[in-house]
């Protein structure tokens, strides 16, 4: 099934926050921000800004009716400033004016002083002063330091990766109506329209029903927004509040990379231990993630991370801790991974710098210790159905390692000055929120009278395809056309308490709600035809569009069932709620069964290097991964195809930069580089891996949206392992991105 978006995309008739027709009488926001990352306001005077014709009205911390927090797991987050200012890009107020033109004048003319205090941009400063968000977590398997005792190599090192920008198309927005009695509708481009609902409500001191949050669809959100949708959304609705009018709020571009957060960088030291057959005995290792100014949802993340700590490896002997550490930049929030490829690019680095000190090739311990069936992952977790050992040799099988190898290896004798270099990248990734409260979800179906079908659930679509997948699901469970079904937009009247569309979930447990609604309905359609045909339930079935008798069709189809079941005064409307069974962790002891099954997969990339230029180009990205059974393999092709490239600009070219004093250097796409369609590899191959699925999955078919992401990182090392084709020298490095900079000063290292 196509994706029910494609054509309105194509046209450009889909609707996002700023088609939304307005209301008359709708007033423009603008946030006034901090320009500096850390300090105390010693004035703030709006005078002169009030005076500008068209400035309605500018409200700050003490406006609020409510709370002023935006904190949700941790609350340490103001919507406005009030005494402090920690990041540059913190909002301060927002300015309410007739249009953008007048806001942007008004801006100009609010005069700020501050009193300026120290700045740490680093994670490892801060570490260093102890200035953490929260305590440090520790995950442990075996006992690490009696298995470095009895190990063959030990290796040690440190890794670095950089944050990431999410470039959503669409950028931040909401749009606020005041409804009556003081309720509000909220359209938010959100991935967690109750957390929306939530903290608006908070700020405004109103109870949750008062506010309704709608959202059609995102242009992207990738993460980011997961919970950097919801201060927008506030502060619009904190002015539409007080002046009863209809407020908008869309963040330009550059606002937008200024002021949201991003990926967490990571600074980590590990510990390696090998034994002399390759075997890796015992893991240490100390994540220092930088969180910027507030917790946003950095705990989380940080638990994911140490759940990844292994990523598809068995280790006997582990001990993963993680610091979450409080800088002055930007809250630093989910991404794409979502802490998981900060803990694997670190596994991975630990194995490359293992292999390079004993001199072996870095497959050759990768393969040594994938996992196998009823391993025991650091969190007490035992995996089950595990797909490393088959993915790694089907992708073996396509095109052989050691043929690749040999052909890279005869291109760089007949080549000078490019050289030819290749990684592997297997992967296993949790499903499930780490959480596990957050494993549920709701949907609410309708048949209408005529037969067709409206259905709402707590799924967000930002591209990822959701809805399309919602409406094969029923359509399969009706066994009638997908022309028939109609999603709706995503309402907190309609399917309320919804978790965030996040965790690559949201398929699986929407689905696995609408699933449950659509059976409920199918059970009644079922009943209701063997009383119209006065025949026993048991032998009634509907396949497309028509009621079936042991099998023969009868001459009663969809519509007239669904009529006529109507006036037998038969409720058609049904809701489903369906929680993930199985799962739990105790945090006390950091052991449990977080995840509902893990999604597996090997990539293999191959890069050629200009060792003139220092620029390079990906070849070849060869990935074999484990779908389960597919619903819909063209969109969770997509999926791969997006999250690999995604991942890939991690790791080559996206790099952002604040300076000293925070300030955010690479703030627009002219100074942040991001994959575009000459950076894109030459050739993508992607081929399932035959399985059987799980139950856990909707219809078996698993989670897709976040995993691929992890195989990118296979570009960072295949790029060194061209370098190293040309400058043996070369030690190999451990910090993401590789730039052409980089890689050009590697080429040349050493001489
Ligand atoms: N794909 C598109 N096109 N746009 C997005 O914003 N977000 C990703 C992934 N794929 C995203 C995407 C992220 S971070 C997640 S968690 C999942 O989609 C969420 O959707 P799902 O749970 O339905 O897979
Ligand atoms: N993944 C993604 N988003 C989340 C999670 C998670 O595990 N927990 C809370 N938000
Ligand atoms: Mo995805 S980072 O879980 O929104």
């Amino acid at each position: 099934m196509h994706n029910i978006d494609s054509i309105n995309h194509v046209k450009g008739e889909s609707v996002y926050i700023d088609d939304i027709p307005q209301q008359e009488g709708t007033l423009y926001g603008l946030v006034f921000d901090s320009t500096i990352a850390h300090g105390k306001i010693k004035k703030l005077d709006f005078r002169e800004a009030l005076m500008l014709p068209g400035v309605i009205k500018i409200f700050s911390a003490k406006d609020i009716p409510g709370n002023n927090q935006l904190g949700a797991i941790i609350q340490d987050e103001p919507l406005f400033a009030e005494k402090e200012v920690h990041f540059v890009g913190q909002a301060i107020a927002l300015i309410v004016a007739e249009n953008e033109l007048i806001a942007r004048k008004a801006k100009q003319l609010i005069s700020i002083e501050f009193e300026e205090l120290p700045v740490i941009t680093d994670e490892r400063k801060a570490y260093e002063k102890k200035q953490f968000i929260f305590p440090p977590r520790t995950f442990k398997l075996g006992n690490t330091g009696k298995a470095f005792a009895n190990c063959d190599y030990l290796i040690e090192g440190t890794v670095k990766s950089g944050a990431q920008e999410h470039l959503y198309i669409e950028t931040q927005g909401a749009y606020v109506v005041p409804v009556e009695n003081g309720c509000l509708k909220v359209y938010s481009s959100t991935q967690g329209p109750t957390s929306v609902q939530k903290i608006v409500a908070g700020v405004l001191g109103v109870a949750m029903h008062k506010i309704e949050v709608d959202v059609r669809r995102l242009g992207g959100g990738f993460g980011g927004k997961e919970d950097q949708a919801t201060p927008l959304a506030a502060m619009a609705a904190l002015a539409a509040y007080l002046l009863n009018k209809p407020v908008k709020l869309i963040y330009h571009r550059f606002d937008d990379i200024r002021m949201t957060g991003k990926r967490h960088p990571y600074s980590s030291d590990y510990k390696i231990g090998l034994d002399k057959d390759l075997k890796i005995i015992a893991f240490e290792v100390d994540y220092l993630q930088n969180a910027g100014a507030a917790a946003d949802l950095s705990p989380a993340i940080m638990e994911r991370t140490l759940f990844h700590s292994t990523n598809c490896y068995f280790i006997p002997n582990v001990r993963a801790k993680a610091y979450s550490c409080k800088t002055n930049l930007p809250p630093n929030t989910a991404y794409r991974g979502f802490g998981a490829p900060q803990a694997m690019f670190v596994i991975e680095s630990a194995i490359a710098k293992a292999a390079e000190t004993i001199g072996v090739d870095t497959q050759k311990i990768q393969e040594t210790n994938l996992l196998n069936e009823n391993d025991e992952f650091p969190y007490g977790q035992i995996a089950k159905d595990v797909k490393s050992m088959p993915s790694w040799l089907q992708l073996n099988d396509k095109e052989g390692f050691t043929e690749i190898k040999e052909e890279i290896s005869l291109f760089n004798k007949q080549h000078g000055h490019l050289k030819q270099g290749m990684a592997l990248m297997p992967i296993a990734f949790g499903i499930s929120f780490t959480n596990t409260s957050m494993n549920q979800a709701r949907a609410l179906v309708h048949i209408y009278q005529d037969g067709s079908i409206g259905i709402s659930t707590g799924a967000i679509e930002m591209g990822q395809g959701v809805n399309t997948k919602l409406t094969q699901v029923a359509a399969k469970v009706f066994s009638v056309n997908e022309k028939r079904i109609k999603l709706e937009t995503t309402n907190t009247s309609r399917v309320a308490n919804t978790s965030p569309t996040a965790a690559s979930s949201g398929a699986d447990l929407n689905g696995k709600a609408l699933e449950i609604a659509c059976n409920a309905l199918l059970g009644r359609l079922i009943i209701s035809a063997s009383e119209i045909l006065g025949v026993e339930k048991s032998e009634i079935s509907i396949l497309n569009e028509k009621v079936l008798v042991i099998n023969k069709t009868v001459g009663l189809e969809w519509e007239e069932l669904v009529l006529k079941t109507y006036l037998k005064r038969i409720n058609l409307s049904e809701k489903g709620h369906y929680y993930t069974p199985v799962i739990h962790f105790d945090k006390t002891k950091e052991k449990g069964h977080p995840f509902a099954y893990h999604v597996y997969g090997t990539a293999l990339v191959k890069a050629t290097v200009d060792c003139i230029r220092g620029t390079y180009a990906l070849e070849k990205v060869n990935i074999v991964h484990d779908f389960g059974k597919s619903i819909n393999k063209d969109i969770d092709k997509g999926q791969i195809e997006g999250a690999l490239l995604q991942g890939i600009g991690w790791v080559t070219m996206e790099e952002i930069l604040y300076d000293e004093k925070g300030i955010l250097m690479s703030n627009a796409l002219s100074s942040y580089k991001v994959p575009d369609i000459f950076s894109v590899p030459k050739e993508v191959n992607i081929e399932l891996l035959e399985t059987e699925g799980t139950d856990m999955a909707i219809m078996k078919s698993k989670a897709i949206g976040e995993p691929p992401f992890m195989y990118g990182i296979a570009a960072y090392f295949a790029i060194q392992d061209a370098i190293k084709a040309y400058n043996p020298n070369y030690k190999l490095k451990f910090d993401a991105p590789i730039t052409y900079e980089k890689v050009l000063l590697g080429l040349y290292e050493g001489e």
